[in-house]
């Protein structure tokens, strides 16, 4: 454990995958957390922690008082319903209103209006509130995870959709919480990662057939790749019930693979962590597949 005396950083999103493994890093280092979350009888329990809620990021008053007492904010993007700027304006303001000096926002790989991938467009616009806010701020646009594919698989462990032969720099959860605690414990006034945009990738740059092979011998377990056209998709999920925006949601993320849209490899892990990215089939956590193809 560090001897340096550390202020409070508060995290969302700590009942989720990443915002856990941010939490659990920062409190092996000793640092003083507030642990945010909907459910508070789901938020961890770890040392040096207050487990504060519920709250969620749209309600004013509850981020204000699940904040109070943070100087640094980690803010775990929310789900994609349609209102995550405000969403996620509404936690940053809450922690200006008690105290925070400085946010840390998990955006997405490629954000930008006009992304391929639908989910990365609205992260493009929380970027530019934090740019304007007048805030300290980092912006660390995640990669596509390494868990995902395993968790669109089906209950055959098949993976189908549009991503035909596209390459996407995987990266884990693990690394991106290494990059996260890092520069969470960067506090000083004047940290080169002040305004900085990080984008947060893998090593390098694999085809879907790849990584779901590397799912199969990782896992010991027959996960496989079924490319289909973008029509065979949107079909397939339709008599499924899947509702437009998802399907438009789901298409898109194996559009922006097939594109190339998110292939760039970046020295972002080695850079911050001192180690290298990891190599996607060393991953140490695959989600079960959510059985919805
Ligand atoms: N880079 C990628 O490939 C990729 C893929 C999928 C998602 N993402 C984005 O990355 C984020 C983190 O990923 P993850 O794997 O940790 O997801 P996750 O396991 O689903 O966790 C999301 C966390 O955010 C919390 N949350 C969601 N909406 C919230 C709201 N409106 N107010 C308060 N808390 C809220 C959830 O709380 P509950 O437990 O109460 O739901 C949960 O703790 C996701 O939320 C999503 O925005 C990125």
């Amino acid at each position: 454990m560090s001897e340096q005396a550390h202020s409070t950083v508060a995290v969302t999103g700590v009942t989720g995958a990443l915002g856990s493994r941010i939490a659990a890093r920062l409190a092996e280092r000793g640092v003083p957390q507030l642990l945010v979350g909907r459910d508070p009888d789901r938020i961890p329990e770890l040392p040096g922690a207050q487990r504060r809620g519920p709250a969620e990021y749209a309600d004013a008053s509850a981020m204000r008082t699940a904040l109070a007492g943070a100087s640094t904010l980690v803010l775990v993007s929310g789900r994609p319903r349609g209102r995550r700027l405000e969403e996620h304006a509404t936690a940053v303001e809450a922690g200006r209103a008690v105290g925070v000096e400085r946010v840390l926002y998990v955006s997405l790989i490629g954000a930008a209006p006009t992304a391929t991938y639908r989910n990365a467009r609205d992260h493009w616009l929380t970027e530019r509130f934090l740019a304007g806010s007048g805030v300290r701020h980092t912006i660390f646009r995640a990669g596509i995870y390494a868990s995902t594919p395993a968790a669109l698989a089906d209950e055959d462990l098949v993976v189908s959709g549009p991503g035909g032969s596209g390459r996407a720099a995987f990266v884990t959860h693990d690394d991106i919480a290494d990059v996260i605690t890092a520069v969470a414990l960067d506090e000083g006034s004047g940290s080169e990662h002040d305004g900085a945009t990080l984008e947060v990738t893998g090593p390098e740059a694999i085809t879907l057939q790849e990584m779901v092979s590397r799912i199969a011998t990782a896992t010991g377990r027959p996960y496989r790749y079924v490319p289909e056209s973008v029509e065979e998709a949107f079909a397939r999920r339709w008599r499924q019930g899947v509702s437009g925006v998802q399907i438009e949601s789901w298409i898109s993320w194996y559009q922006a693979i097939a594109n190339g849209d998110v292939s760039a490899v970046t020295d972002v892990v080695p850079r911050i962590t001192g180690s290298p990215a990891t190599p996607v089939e060393r991953a140490r956590w695959w989600p079960e597949p959510r059985t919805t193809g």
